[in-house]
């Protein structure tokens, strides 16, 4: 049974959590998710993350694998870096059987938020690189939910034991 005590303590700590989910990650969600559509509808049908290769290669792992100046213009213009004779985009060419990916026609922010929506799915690897400086006020935020959490938490149990 929930005693009166941690019962009044309950709308304080859910607003704290409510804060915590909302303000740290909002931007960096909102980023990754326009992302996310981006790659639902323009380049799913030929690639996967971490599903294997479909047209083109398998994206998990990608924006850790290549260079980022190089990883937007392979995005936003596959075709321009094949006319160069890049010998990533030919290798990739030659690896895909001759089949070019097509310019996908993205604006500048569309590429950052797709290859944002990349990074996303890969946050296990880069966090054991090293924290990159968006995350940490979610951390922060995270860290003092939790620790006024535990407060709450002992708060009410020491007075349901006192109760009993
Ligand atoms: C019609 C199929 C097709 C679509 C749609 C497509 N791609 Fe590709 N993609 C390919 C192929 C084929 C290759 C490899 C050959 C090449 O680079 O031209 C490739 C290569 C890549 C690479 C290089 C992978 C590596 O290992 O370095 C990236 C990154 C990439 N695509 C991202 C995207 C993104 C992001 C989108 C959506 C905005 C997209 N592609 C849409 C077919 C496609």
């Amino acid at each position: 049974m929930i005693s009166g005590s941690s019962r009044k303590w309950r709308v304080p700590a859910l607003a704290l959590f409510a804060i915590a989910i909302c303000v740290g990650p909002t931007r960096i969600a909102i980023a990754a998710e326009s992302g996310q559509e981006i790659f639902k509808s323009k380049c799913a049908a030929c690639h996967t993350i971490g599903q294997g290769i479909l047209v083109g290669p398998d994206l998990a792992g990608v924006t850790a694998r290549r260079d980022e100046v190089w990883l937007k213009r392979q995005i936003k213009e596959p075709d321009v870096l094949l006319d160069e004779n890049d010998p990533i985009a030919i290798q990739l060419l030659l690896e895909a059987d001759d089949i070019p990916m097509p310019p996908p026609d993205l604006s500048d922010d569309e590429v950052a938020a797709v290859i944002d929506y990349l990074k996303s799915t890969e946050q296990q690897e880069t966090v054991v690189i090293g924290l990159p400086a968006q995350y940490i006020p979610t951390l922060l935020i995270g860290a003092a939910a939790l620790i006024a959490l535990t407060v709450v938490g002992l708060r009410a149990g020491r007075k349901k034991v006192d109760v009993s």
